[in-house]
Parts: structure tokens; sequence; C-alpha cells
């Protein structure tokens, strides 16, 4: 009988699937790498969220392993080089999360231009800040997407009844562009100097180098924000400070950080941002879902072969 270690908190529906398929599964959460290394030898499969880091030493020691599953999108957290040295595959659950964080994008692109955190504050304090606060609309105004994935595909569909202007710039929308009439490919330049809001949703660049730095901000709007929900290391964090304090745009949403979890942090206390602690896939029916498709992947794998989702 195949086995399994889940080492992330997740939906127990992924230790129900491997049960109803006959697959020995594991739940240990919170364990060091050399608590892993030391287990490892004993699974086939093991799935994980974001917390743990399935490094090379785990992966080699891992002598039966054959399959590690992320119950999420991103797999910055495993080392896939290594794993495919050692003839491992590495599956991801794409489109799993991304209504979730599509969702929570807008969450917060409404949460800046409405002000709510400042003024559900200052209300509770019993301050009257109502002259303080003066909203902006979304209508007529210009998203710029970049990156047009599920995500991002997802947020263009989730704003079209607020009437915007939507501006995308992805390399692979030419070949899909048929269904997404109401949105513009655009060149990088023009998308940010174009648009009043500017929302991440690519994956993060190879060389860990941030696709925003200082000068990018010169060519944006003083009136524009932005907003990342896909990962920290896209901005970088000093420049978007800077450009915040010298008011060359007007305010921005993360809910990623270059260093996670964000115990400190140069955009903290900023007035200008709206944080959030890597919560956009962290819905109820997401967890779920994610759990479901990390838990049938590897079943599917250790007992038939098939490979669905790798990276
Ligand atoms: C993902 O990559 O799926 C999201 O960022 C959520 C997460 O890391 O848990």
């Amino acid at each position: 009988m195949p086995k399994v270690l889940i080492s992330d908190s997740m939906s127990n529906v992924a230790q129900k699937i491997f049960e109803k398929n006959k697959i020995s599964v594991d739940v240990k959460i919170g364990l060091s790498e050399e608590e892993i290394v030391k287990i490892i030898p004993g699974y086939d499969g093991m799935v994980v969220r974001s917390a743990t880091k399935v490094t090379k030493k785990i992966i080699l020691a891992g002598k039966k392993l054959k399959a590690i599953a992320r119950a999420g999108a991103g797999v910055d957290n495993i080392d896939v080089p290594a794993a495919k040295e050692s003839n491992m595959i590495v599956m991801n659950t794409p489109g799993g999360n991304s209504n979730a964080t599509a969702e929570h994008a807008l969450a917060l692109i409404m949460s800046l231009l409405r002000k709510i955190p400042f003024a559900n504050e200052t209300t509770h304090k019993g301050k009257w800040e109502k002259k303080n606060i003066k909203g902006i609309e979304l209508s007529k105004k210009t998203l710029g997407i970049i990156g047009f994935g599920n995500v991002g595909a997802r947020l263009s569909n989730l704003v079209k009844g607020f009437d915007m202007n939507i501006l995308v710039n992805s390399k692979s929308l030419e070949s899909r562009k048929k269904n997404y009439p109401h949105v513009k490919n655009v060149s990088f330049d023009e998308l940010i100097s174009n648009s009043d809001i500017i929302s991440f949703h690519c994956k993060a660049t190879k060389d860990g180098m941030p696709l925003i730095a200082k000068d990018h901000y010169k060519k944006m709007k003083p009136t524009a924000y932005i907003v990342n929900t896909a990962r920290g290391n896209i901005v970088d964090e000093k420049d978007l400070n800077d450009a915040l304090n010298e008011n060359l745009i007007s305010g921005a949403a993360l809910d990623v950080y270059s260093k996670e979890p964000a115990n400190e942090n140069i955009l903290f206390n900023n007035p200008k941002v709206i944080l959030s602690p890597h919560i956009a896939a962290s819905t109820k029916e997401a967890s779920i879902i994610v759990a479901e498709m990390a838990a049938n992947q590897i079943s599917n794998f250790l007992l038939k072969g098939t490979k669905i989702n790798t990276v």
C-alpha cells in the first residue's frame, strides 16, 4: 500500500480521499527539516501547502518519494530542480484558489479607493471622520492587470459590472484573445502609465528581481494605486515606500511580502498602505478545492501513473 505524508495544515478532505483510495496517510504538521528528513524515507508521496519548505535535503532523503503535491498555485517552497534531478514529479493545483485570490484583490482595491480600513478604525474610536473621507469610484477608471493566468482573467471578469477600462500585460493572452474581448493587451510601460489601479497576477521573476522599481513609479499617474496578491518579490518594498512618501503614487495594498511571515517590514505603519497576511487564497471554499485536487492528483499518480498539473 502506498504511503503519503501530509505535512501542512489543510482540509481533512485530503486525508479522506487517500483513505478512500486505500493509500496510507499520515498527517504530521509543524515538523522541522531534520524531522522530515528522518521520516521521509517511508513515504511515496507528500502533500504540502506553503509552510513546509521541501528542501534538497528532504528530497535526497526521500528514497521512495515519487511525487510532491502543493495544495495551491506557487511552488516556491519546493526545490523543483532538485526534485526533477531525483525523478520526482511536482504538482500544483492551478485554478483551485483563483477565484478566492481575485476576490481578495478586488476587496483590497475597494478598500483602498473607499478608505475602508481608516473609516472602520476611526469610527470604532468614536471619531466622526465623515469630512475627511472622500472615496474614488471604479466606474470609468482603468484597471491594469499584470499577468493574465487564472487569477488575472478572473479579476477581469469580476470587474465587468464596474464599467472599467481594462488593460492587460500578458505574453499568453494572444492565443486566448477571443475569450476576453473586454481587455486590451498592451506593453508593460503602456499599462503602468495609463492605469488608475495596477494589480499583479503574474509569477515571481526567475532571478528574483522585482518587476517594479523606482523608475517605474515616475511613469505612473500620481493618483495610481498598486495591489499585489501574487508574490512579494515582484514589488521592491523600499522603492514602493519611497514612491508613496514622494507622492509618486497614491497608495498600495499588499497581501504578499519579500519575507514571510512578515514580522517586520518597511511598509508597516505607512498610512497609504493596506496590508493583509497572505490570505488572498484563504477561503473555506478554496481550501477544500486545493486539498481535494492535491489528494486526487497524488492518488492518481501513485495508483495509475497519471500525471496532472505537473510543473
Ligand atoms: C498559492 O500559491 O496558492 C497562494 O499564494 C496561496 C498560498 O500560498 O497558500
